[in-house]
């Protein structure tokens, strides 16, 4: 939890999933007005963050400048421009000699690097794991947070290392987040072979979170990566399941799309208030399974106030009919393990996507509903009484 960062799970921006390396001053402005025009920033996001290709070269002295071209006024002056619209600016590098762009990696600056960074304002830095020949991720990552805090700036550290080397096991004290997988690919359910790596579809990154939620937690989170979201490959239904998962996940939510021009259905799924709080909750506990049956999967997460967030997953492709007894069914009973009380109360039940639901209905009464192909169901249970 090193200075009090992160404690709920990171909210912004990240140029790469959409722009890959074409980033530049203008568009990073752009991006931050339309943060602030499209809700965006009301509705928690803060971060906005400069992915790969940003750097230019290092100089006679070692320091690292950004492309001149791309960023012709400086990383400086576009720091105090975010800020001046109320957010903060990420950066990016890698701890190899190289980024995966090419571009100039941190090993053997890290400290000089990091003092940069904090120079310029810099309030978030991902850190990749490209070209880092015979380096050792804990002890790589150890150099940069050693690194940024003699910087002394209050900076995030995103551990960009892909899982291969467990780092939910070591990041808790290095970093504020931490890669779980390698890059999600752009589709519902697939998985993209790109010969010697793959990407992974939503679907397929979510069941890559099994076995991590206990190293999840306030200043320490499971980063199962950036959004989709609003990148024109997801139906509707599959932008709602994939927010309300990385929701139910305690997981960063950083959008990867274009925010200067978005539809009015990418805009209410990423705004959307309810399931983002269920995100941001400060009890900071990440949700899990309680069943899957036939492509369809119940998931539980723990509110503070002894609320519960419910989501019904409808991963085949076939509608799904949902008649829910609470009484009876197992998420009542594998609930009720956590919470001795889950049985005895009576919550009431409020549908986070359905704007007409007043949240009357209670869990006295079984719950039925018609579940679409890929969509979810997100339910939030407040305790009456
Ligand atoms: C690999 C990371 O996993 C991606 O998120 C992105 O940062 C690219 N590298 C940039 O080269």
């Amino acid at each position: 939890k090193y200075q009090n960062l992160a404690m709920t799970p990171p909210m912004g921006w990240n140029s790469w999933n959409k722009f890959a390396s074409n980033v530049d001053e203008d568009m990073i402005k752009q991006m931050a007005d339309a943060m602030v025009t499209t809700g965006m920033k009301d509705a928690g996001y803060t971060y906005i963050n400069i992915d790969d290709c940003w750097h230019g070269d290092r100089d006679a002295q070692g320091f690292i400048h950004p492309d001149p071209k791309r960023f012709p006024n400086g990383m400086k002056a576009l720091a105090d421009y975010v800020h001046g619209k109320g957010l903060k600016l990420g950066i990016y590098s890698d701890a190899g000699s190289q980024t995966c762009g090419g571009r100039p990696g941190s090993r053997g600056y890290e400290f000089q690097d990091a003092m940069t960074y904090a120079s310029w304002g810099i309030d978030y830095l991902k850190y990749d794991w490209c070209n880092t020949e015979g380096l050792k991720a804990e002890g790589a990552y150890k150099t940069i947070t050693a690194g940024l805090k003699r910087a002394g700036r209050p900076i995030v550290l995103s551990i960009c290392e892909w899982g291969t080397d467990e780092p939910w096991k070591w990041g808790q004290n290095v970093g504020h987040l931490w890669r779980t997988t390698g890059d999600i690919y752009n589709c519902f359910d697939c998985i993209k072979d790109h010969g010697s790596w793959k990407a992974w579809g939503v679907m397929q990154i979510l069941d890559k979170q099994d076995g991590l939620r206990h190293y999840a937690g306030p200043g320490h989170w499971n980063d199962p990566d950036m959004l989709e979201i609003g990148n024109g490959a997801l139906t509707p239904g599959e932008d709602r399941a994939h927010f309300t998962m990385w929701a139910m996940l305690a997981a960063p939510l950083i959008a990867g799309n274009d925010l200067r021009n978005m539809s009015k259905e990418t805009t209410e799924v990423l705004t959307n208030k309810e399931v983002i709080s269920v995100n941001q909750d400060k009890l900071g506990i990440q949700g899990f399974k309680v069943t899957a049956e036939d492509g369809l999967e119940i998931w539980a997460k723990p509110l503070q106030g002894g609320d519960w967030a419910i989501v019904f997953l409808n991963r085949s492709t076939t509608a799904k009919k949902i008649d829910y007894d609470w009484a009876t069914q197992k998420v009542y009973d594998d609930i009720n393990k956590l919470d001795a009380s889950f049985k005895s109360t009576a919550y009431t039940i409020k549908n986070l996507w359905d704007k007409k639901d007043k949240g009357t209905a209670t869990t006295k009464k079984a719950f039925k509903a018609e579940l679409p192909a890929h969509d979810v169901i997100a339910l939030r249970l407040t305790k009456t009484n």
